[in-house]
């Protein structure tokens, strides 16, 4: 692959997962009110926030470069009698711009590879951002997890228009590290970024690939977020339960703001 020493420079998010809290709308109107506030002048984050679809409205603010909201999920169908879905037109129509789709959550509900990769078309099609979670379950000592991995993408993606590429965005989120309390390692995360980044390429041109934000997941909060935000590759997090605690946010987002993120073309082999 050719070499270049162009870098790309890539705003940092910070999507703020807040699954299925708080558990009143009293609550999740002060949560939003503090979300809202810290995604105020942000100068390098967008920070992004994605409640449960009863409090969706509640995170409705005007577009900034700082501050943005979207949804956890969204119906595999455009329209029609499907009781209890949510349309991607309808989280739409409230101006959110970004959708999670194939959370870890949802697919061990039985969410398939198909039905993500439907929900990531269905999302585009109306012009929402999907934020397409990947991840190995578990580690195996022969690297074999990679293997899943790269057919988990493949099968994700699997109909999005290569020039759609551009549009999404990549959470990392290792199974295994989401709602413990071990974060992967930063070294680690950047290695199998690098291969996400790589597995990508395969699927669209090396531009394309290049320039979509790839963040990471799983027990994250503001004693270890900087470690994640001091790697270039690695261009901002999906945060659960941190993301519910103003305090922890606020901490997660200044670092996020000391940092100055570029994609480092040179460094993927
Ligand atoms: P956590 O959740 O930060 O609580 O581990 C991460 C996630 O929702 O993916």
């Amino acid at each position: 692959m050719k070499k270049s020493a162009q870098k790309a420079r890539i705003r940092t998010f910070i999507i703020a997962n807040w699954k299925m809290n708080p558990a009143t709308h009293v609550d999740a109107k002060k949560l939003a009110t503090k979300s809202k506030s810290l995604g105020k002048g942000l100068k390098k984050t967008t920070l992004v926030a994605c409640p449960p679809f009863p409090f969706l409205s509640d995170v409705v603010a005007p577009h900034t470069k700082g501050y943005a909201y979207g949804a956890q999920d969204v119906s595999l169908h455009a329209s029609g009698s499907h009781t209890g879905d949510v349309a991607a037109s309808q989280i739409v129509s409230l101006k959110a711009s970004y959708v999670i789709v194939g959370h870890s959550e949802r697919r061990a509900k039985g969410e398939s590879d198909v039905e993500v990769a439907t929900k990531v078309r269905v999302a585009l099609s109306v012009g929402l951002t999907p934020i397409v979670c990947v991840g190995e379950r578990e580690r195996d000592d022969e690297a074999r997890y990679l293997l899943t991995l790269r057919e988990q993408i493949h099968a994700s993606l699997e109909g999005v228009s290569p020039r759609d590429f551009g549009k999404i965005i990549i959470a990392y989120e290792p199974v295994w590290a989401i709602g413990g309390d071990t974060a992967n390692t930063p070294d680690d995360t950047v290695e199998t970024i690098l291969f996400i980044r790589k597995t990508l390429m395969e699927l669209t041109s090396e531009k394309t690939a290049l320039s979509i934000p790839m963040l990471y997941g799983g027990s994250v909060d503001d004693t270890n977020a900087a470690g994640f935000l001091a790697k270039d590759e690695i261009n901002g997090l999906l945060i659960g339960r941190a993301s519910r605690d103003p305090k922890k946010l606020a901490r997660i987002i200044e670092a996020s703001e000391k940092r100055n993120s570029q994609i480092k073309k040179t460094k993927i082999r």
